[in-house]
């Protein structure tokens, strides 16, 4: 490996390893999912074993929850954590409001749940998660197995009367199945093109039985850190109304280049 990364990844590095900049000593830390989040975890990982960073964090998947083990990070659940300082986690894509699209990974429920139960939410994305309008990715929805299509019919039905473009739907799969959450349910995404109302559909989709929760995140997220292939870092706090700029030196991170990219 030669720590040569592709823009992408080094946009999304450089987001994780300025937001790790919000974890201190002794904070309780939900700990997001997806290939952004992983550089987080790994960027976290690091300072707890080489700067002696000492805090507890809630992984919001099985996937997570190993990762952050193995790089040395002590693990306990939401219950045991009760609330937490902050929450740091990718996202698909995010508006000027900073509300987000998640569940690209599928674990939506359980980011939805750690979000909520933190100070402070803070997406760590690259620059190519930024929308306009949400809907372009599409919305993921976990819903559960009994009755799915009844529950997916119900679902395209209701979306007519929705402010979106598309209305189709498909089931996830993984191979020749469905893919599962961590809860042991399904995930349906909606092909929606557009979302002119976000709050609305948000609530009205979780009113319908069958459906556990949805990937809109609206007013969940108070800053988001972007990450461009360049090492420039842009962070902007919503509460705060603000919006800093910085470069990050990629020299200083060889090792954990090397690290994550293997
Ligand atoms: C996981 O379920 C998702 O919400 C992820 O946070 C989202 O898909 C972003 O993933 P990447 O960082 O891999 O783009």
């Amino acid at each position: 490996m030669t720590g040569e990364l592709s823009p992408i990844d080094k946009a999304k590095f450089v987001a994780a390893k300025r937001a790790a900049d919000y974890v201190e000593d002794g904070m309780r830390v939900g700990l997001g999912t997806g290939s952004t989040a992983a550089w987080l975890v790994r960027c976290l990982g690091e300072q707890v074993r080489d700067a002696g960073l000492r805090f507890k964090g809630v992984p919001t998947s099985t996937r997570t929850a190993d990762l952050a083990r193995e790089v040395g990070i002590e693990v306990i659940s939401l219950d045991e954590a009760k609330w937490l300082d902050v929450t740091i986690d990718g996202a698909d894509e995010f508006d000027g409001d900073l509300n987000l699209i998640k569940g690209g990974g599928g674990a939506l429920l359980q980011e939805k749940i750690v979000a909520t139960a933190s100070d402070q939410m803070v997406v760590i994305a690259d620059i190519g998660k930024e929308v306009e309008h949400l809907g372009a990715f599409p919305l993921p929805i976990e819903v559960i197995p009994f009755g799915w299509q009844t529950t997916q019919a119900l679902v395209e039905e209701t979306l007519i009367s929705m402010d979106v473009l598309g209305r189709q739907s498909s089931l996830r799969m993984n191979g020749d199945h469905p893919f599962v959450t961590d809860e042991g349910n399904y995930i349906m995404d909606l092909h929606l093109q557009r979302i002119g109302n976000p709050r609305q559909l948000s609530l009205v989709i979780n009113q319908m039985p069958g459906v556990v929760e949805n990937g809109l995140f609206i007013d969940i997220c108070d800053a988001v850190v972007i990450g461009y292939g360049d090492g420039r870092v842009e962070v902007r706090d919503i509460n705060e109304g603000t919006v800093e700029q910085e470069r990050l030196d990629f020299l200083e991170t060889d090792n954990l280049f090397t690290d994550l990219a293997d």
